[in-house]
């Protein structure tokens, strides 16, 4: 029988979110967004945290004085969010899978960091046009996706189900990229920075893209 890789991710992601302590006074933030804070602080809509998971970006977002809308695959990581940041309006729990539920043209910014790479190319695809709708025209999906190279985070482990997909062994998948995947994959936006780059976040270094594109 095939794995059932949604319900697997969800327990996964449940587990974790489960395990490790997100009080607000220990959410590490790093300086990733940086480089956006011109576009970030030119938006008066609400800014999306894709797959907001602890908060990280969420926190660093409410620090510049932007409004947030936190949203995750696990509802525990959403009842964390609720705990941690009671001034946020809006939080949800949704599997980015079944599409993004907003209205077209809702944000002008959109941030995935760390979370479009749990997919096949087809359903990345699928989710992409998901990000293009919510988007205005001009407005800017900011993101961050598994290297290739990132092999202290399991580049090159499991079973690949298709090129660079990989099935992990509880169940998930997990997408390494390339430049040339990455470029690909974000190709009906314009591409306006894309830089491999490693983050101190983690216990081990990870390697990773970081992008900036527009949607056009
Ligand atoms: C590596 S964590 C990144 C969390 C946060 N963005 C950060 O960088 O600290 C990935 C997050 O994506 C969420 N996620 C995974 N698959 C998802 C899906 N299909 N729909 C929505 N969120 C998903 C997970 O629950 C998890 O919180």
């Amino acid at each position: 029988m095939s794995t059932d890789h949604r319900a697997a991710s969800k327990k996964y992601w449940d587990d974790s979110h489960g395990s490790q302590s997100y009080d607000r006074s220990v959410i590490k933030t790093d300086d990733w967004l940086e480089r956006f804070d011109d576009i970030i602080m030119n938006t008066d809509k609400p800014i999306l945290d894709l797959g907001c998971g602890g908060g990280n970006d969420t926190l660093y977002l409410i620090s510049k004085g932007k409004r947030v809308i936190p949203c995750d695959l696990s509802e525990i990581a959403i009842e964390n969010i609720r705990k941690n940041f009671p001034e946020i309006g809006e939080a949800y729990c949704f599997d980015m899978l079944d599409g993004i539920p907003f209205e077209d043209g809702s944000f002008d910014v959109v941030i995935a960091d760390l979370c479009l790479h749990y997919f096949t190319e087809k359903d990345t695809e699928r989710i992409l046009k998901e990000i293009r709708r919510i988007l205005t025209s001009g407005g800017h999906l900011i993101f961050r996706v598994n290297s290739l190279h990132d092999v202290n985070h399991g580049a090159g482990k499991g079973t690949e189900i298709e090129k660079h997909v990989f099935e992990t062994e509880s169940g998930t998948l997990k997408r390494f990229f390339d430049e040339d995947d990455t470029r690909y994959i974000f190709r009906d936006f314009d591409i306006e920075y894309l830089n491999e780059e490693i983050m101190s976040r983690y216990k081990f270094e990870k390697r990773l893209f970081r992008g900036c594109v527009k949607n056009c």
